[in-house]
């Protein structure tokens, strides 16, 4: 072997780096050089065989064969890791596994479903209707007064003379009566619309619950009374009390206002029922007899009782949610406390 020799064999080795392709490649090129049994440890080997004189300069040139190999087969080892890279990073197995996110029902969903669960245990269908309805649905049959200022443009979203987008889910009453005879036991769950400005207790767009009892024996307000109570203890815990307020709406004689005891101070006075121990709830009263004769029942011969309620409200109140806002704004943050 003279130093010929030696560049040659150095020239062919640093284009068989050059000439590799993967990683498996760069490893058989490396074996064939630097291995145990590789063709550079065989020329040092032969370092002592060399005459005297020419040792060192044949020394320095088989560990410069040796320098300049490794810095190829590195040089060429990091071209490639570059292109796999550009190609998408590995896959790393020891990463974490990604869940699959399963979604949970919206609060006043459930809202929803739990006061259907509860009417139905005594006798209560859920009802259905569209939430685009007619004048005559939502207010003539209502006995709503012909220039009542709930119909106001302002109030009111109307899609033209005759149909506008129900502002309560009373014209189901209206329509369940039309369709069947007494008894009629139901509840109405639904979207209602009105022209309300959002703030924290307003939406334009909120759901109501309507539940209607009428029969051909004697309801009465007493009755009224021990249902709401007994969705009361149901849905807000016992000991939760209701109480009555005269009001007024156009369908109910007499009319009532339903308040729950509060739920924050269980009746004491607190600053969320404005020191007062009651938290308003539902509107509720007997049916008016105009209503019926508009559905076509004998106001001489049935009996009855309506109530409805707000769904964002029970459900603000049951869950301790401060602002309506967050039941619309699909913030998993939000809803993920109710899966
Ligand atoms: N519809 C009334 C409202 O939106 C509530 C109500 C329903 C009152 C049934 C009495 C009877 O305010």
């Amino acid at each position: 072997m003279n130093l010929e020799e030696l560049e040659k064999l150095k020239a062919e080795s640093i284009a068989a780096a050059q000439g590799a392709t993967d990683a498996a490649a760069i490893e058989q090129v490396r074996i064939r050089y630097l291995g145990r049994n590789g063709l550079i440890p065989a020329v040092m080997k032969q370092l002592r065989d060399v005459p005297a004189v020419e040792r060192p300069a044949f020394g320095k040139a088989a560990n410069a064969w040796r320098t300049a190999f490794e810095a190829t087969l590195r040089e060429r080892t990091d071209a490639l890791a570059g292109a796999g890279e550009a190609a998408g990073p590995a896959f790393d197995f020891t990463l974490p596994g990604r869940w699959p996110q399963a979604g949970s029902i919206h609060p006043l969903s459930q809202v929803v479903s739990e006061v259907a669960r509860i009417f139905a245990r005594i006798g209560f269908t859920v009802a259905d209707g569209p939430d685009i309805e007619n004048r005559f649905n939502n207010f003539t049959a209502l006995n709503t007064a012909p220039h009542h200022p709930s119909m106001d443009q302002s109030d009111t979203l109307w899609l033209d003379d005759d149909l506008l987008l129900r502002t309560q889910t009373s014209p189901v009453q209206i329509r369940a009566m039309m369709a069947r005879k007494p008894p009629v036991r139901i509840i109405c769950p639904g979207r209602t619309y009105r022209r309300d400005t959002m703030d924290v207790t307003h939406s334009a767009n909120f759901h109501q619950i309507e539940g209607l009892y009428v029969d051909t024996k004697p309801v009465s307000l007493a009755d009224l009374k021990a249902t709401l109570a007994y969705f009361a203890r149901e849905m807000m815990g016992e000991g939760v009390g209701v109480r009555f307020r005269p009001h007024f709406f156009p369908f109910t004689e007499p009319s009532v206002e339903v308040d729950f005891t509060c739920h924050v101070c269980g009746g004491k006075g607190c600053r969320v029922c404005k020191q007062s121990g009651w938290i308003e709830v539902a509107g509720a009263g007997m049916v008016d007899p105009r209503v019926y004769r508009h559905v076509g029942y004998d106001p001489e011969k049935v009996w009855g009782f309506a109530f409805g309620f707000g769904v964002e409200r029970i459900a603000m109140i049951k869950f301790g949610v401060p602002d309506i806002r967050y039941f619309y704004e699909n913030d998993l943050r939000f809803l993920e406390q109710f899966a």
